[in-house]
């Protein structure tokens, strides 16, 4: 769940000014400036966007088809197209401050089978860091990851061979102190990490989910450097085959990672080697101020997922999940949410997937409820943007 009002950058384009690093510069439809600045290329992404883009040479006009990305080969992660939905209760009541008050709730078991069996073929499933490890550094509570590993195991059991991303819910917080930066030690983080994974290492289909939405960092590298401590914990558990989700800053905004932690986060090194096991873990909503509690969508985020999917190619030709996005039970969302994830599909090669926010034990009066109704049915923003695409 995210609480995030991106601020109101001034990427506003100038009619005949050049255009600044990452922003549009043409496709159908554009009416603002065609040039980039020096050392970017105005680049052709598809027909509707162009986009200045890190590159040698002088500023180009953008001409249809005059550059591409179609020779960049496809990301070797081995991850097939994932789709999905959270499935959130064992983080209820954390607060955005990394404080947590309650006991979770189980998400219903029957909603894994019933999802899986319209092809999704990945379940987030977010927890409290103070249910499974009541006290920092503490061992893992036994009654609790009885509880959390019955979900998941029963995720993993269900038709469609499932991934199971497990989701540290808390914020790059706990009771109020940001990991590093004032509150726990990056040692008293990996703790959780190093126990986590040293208990699901030989399951190769689970992914490790470092954090949910770190925000108002002091420092975004000191946060990187808390993200490194986490993969080298899980690696040195032995786990040492299982994709780990990295996540950014602003709550890990899909439209801030580009100037903001992503440059960053590309230099984390994965101890197991390579980095196609290491996933950039983003969230987008679609409301109008991107905060996921507003019924209507304002946006299909189409643009800011094209200056994702750039970014990743232009790196290193890496990979990210938009592993939360949502909408409400209406038309503008219908329409906005289906493009987004048509959009997410399109490019899986570089947007892995997505896990829509949320079913589990919300119910179906919350405001972007995708749990299903007492009938067995389906909501209408499920059936109408969800499923078309699903793998
Ligand atoms: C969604 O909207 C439809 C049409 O307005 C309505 O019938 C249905 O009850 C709504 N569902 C929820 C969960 O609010």
């Amino acid at each position: 769940m995210v609480k995030y009002a991106f601020g109101l950058l001034a990427l506003a384009s100038i009619a005949f000014a050049q255009q600044p690093l990452y922003a549009q510069c043409g496709g159908v439809g554009w009416t603002g400036g065609t040039t980039c600045v020096s050392g970017a290329a105005c680049t052709r992404l598809n027909d509707y966007y162009f986009q200045c883009l890190p590159g040698t040479g002088t500023p180009t006009t953008s001409t249809p088809g005059s550059t591409t990305t179609s020779g960049t080969p496809a990301p070797s992660s081995g991850l097939p197209f994932l789709g999905g939905v959270n499935m959130a209760g064992y983080d209820f009541s954390v607060a955005t401050d990394g404080s947590f008050t309650g006991r979770g709730v189980n998400p219903p078991v029957a909603q894994f089978a019933h999802f899986a069996s319209q092809g999704v073929n990945v379940f987030r499933i977010p927890f409290a860091w103070q249910l499974m490890t009541p006290t920092l550094s503490g061992t893992i509570d036994a009654t609790f990851f009885a509880r959390y590993d019955a979900t998941v195991q029963v995720a993993l059991s269900s038709g469609s061979n499932p991934y199971v991303i497990l989701d540290l819910h808390n914020y790059a917080r706990w009771n109020g102190g940001i990991i590093a930066q004032g509150g726990p030690t990056d040692a008293q983080f990996t703790s959780l990490w190093s126990q986590l994974a040293a208990k699901y290492k030989s399951n190769p289909k689970i992914m490790f989910g470092v954090m949910n939405e770190p925000h108002d960092l002091q420092s975004v590298p000191t946060w990187v450097s808390s993200v490194q401590a986490a993969v080298n914990a899980i690696r040195a558990a032995g786990a040492t085959s299982q994709y780990i989700l990295l996540p950014g800053s602003s709550w890990s905004s899909a439209q801030a990672f580009p100037t903001e932690a992503g440059p960053m986060l590309l230099k984390v090194t994965d101890p197991a080697g390579g980095t196609s096991k290491l996933i950039f873990d983003v969230h987008k909503y679609l409301d109008s101020d991107n905060s996921g509690t507003h019924a209507d969508c304002t946006t299909s985020n189409v643009d800011v997922l094209t200056t994702l999917v750039a970014f990743l190619k232009a790196n290193g030709n890496r990979q990210a999940i938009l592993s939360e996005t949502g909408g409400g039970n209406t038309s503008s969302c219908f329409t906005n949410l289906k493009a987004e994830l048509a959009y997410v599909k399109a490019n899986s090669g570089t947007l892995a997937g997505f896990t829509v926010w949320s079913a589990g034990a919300f119910d179906t009066t919350y405001i972007l409820t995708v749990t299903p109704n007492a009938d067995g049915t389906d909501q209408p923003l499920w059936t109408q943007a969800v499923k078309p695409n699903l793998p």
